[in-house]
């Protein structure tokens, strides 16, 4: 797939897309706009469970440097567009906050940019992934463009549309990997971008046999894997749940086979600790992002 590039990227690219060409990516960054989400309270602790059944972690600087084992052995994707809040009307407005030799220094295989197409500020942070891309080509750095959804894609009807139109602008700007969101007509956003794709899992679902054909879906359709986050570490059991989208991922799972895994893994062992009760306001969150 990436034969044509040198050692460094391409190694820092196996490091993200395995040998079989899939990619199980834990997304943790959402603090960086989004403070302690819940379930993601205390990185180190909701980590810890699920390193072994992660490829790469996905995540900032900080949470990197705070609450990830040196002796991670799995690839490290850095956040480096932000500087917005949940608080913000408008979340777009966004600029680069890691350069790519910082994110070499940190021993990143890559890092994530996102774009928010249709958004206030549409034109800087397609300006912050293609300088980004820029800056990431002198070092052999992968980039992730990542397709911010606001309020511009209001009607489900419109997301295909809508996600075909932001995936392939991150892949013209020239990103490696494309994260967007699963849709109906799921397949046509995959023929039009021409770069691997990876989904979002999107706030929580209700059920873990919901999450599972989410994941068997959007793989059926075309992407490459899953980069999630709240549907994993947000479940009851996190370290249950991830096993079962691996099972999807790289085993060739059906969603019955890993549904069963799930199920059979879902014990206190693997319940997920509740350091605080939900906040009234963490639906409200969820309804913007
Ligand atoms: C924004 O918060 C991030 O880029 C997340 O990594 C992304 O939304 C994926 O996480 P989730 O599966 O929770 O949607």
């Amino acid at each position: 797939m990436f034969n044509e590039m040198h050692w460094g990227k391409k190694n820092r690219m196996g490091e993200i897309i395995q040998p079989d060409g899939r990619a199980l990516m834990l997304a943790i960054d959402h603090g960086y706009f989004m403070g302690p989400t819940r379930g993601m309270e205390v990185p180190s602790e909701a980590l810890a469970p699920l390193l072994d059944h992660a490829d790469s972690l996905m995540l900032s600087p900080g949470i990197l440097g705070s609450s990830v084992p040196t002796s991670f052995k799995g690839g490290v994707v850095l956040r480096a567009s932000g500087g917005n809040s949940i608080l913000d009307e408008d979340m777009s407005n966004e600029a680069v906050i890691l350069s790519a030799r910082q994110a070499v220094n940190l021993n990143a295989s890559g890092v994530a940019i996102s774009i928010y197409v249709g958004a206030e500020n549409q034109h800087q942070t397609l300006l912050n992934l293609a300088q980004t891309i820029e800056d990431a080509s002198e070092y052999g750095l992968p980039v992730l463009g990542v397709t911010a959804v606001g309020k511009e894609m209001k009607e489900k009807s419109a997301a295909k549309r809508f996600l075909a139109l932001s995936c392939r602008i991150a892949a013209e700007l020239g990103a490696d990997i494309v994260k967007t969101y699963y849709c109906e007509g799921f397949e046509e956003v995959v023929t039009k971008t021409p770069v691997p794709i990876v989904i979002a899992g999107g706030p929580k679902l209700d059920t873990y046999e919901d999450i599972l054909n989410l994941c068997h879906n959007a793989l059926e359709r075309g992407a490459i894997g899953v980069d999630m986050g709240r549907n994993i570490w947000q479940s009851e059991h996190p370290a249950a749940i991830i096993q079962g989208v691996r099972g999807i991922v790289h085993g060739g799972l059906s969603v019955k086979e890993a549904l069963d895994l799930v199920n059979s893994l879902a014990d206190d062992s693997t319940r997920r600790k509740q350091y605080f009760a939900a906040h009234p306001d963490d639906a409200k969150v969820q309804e913007k992002h």
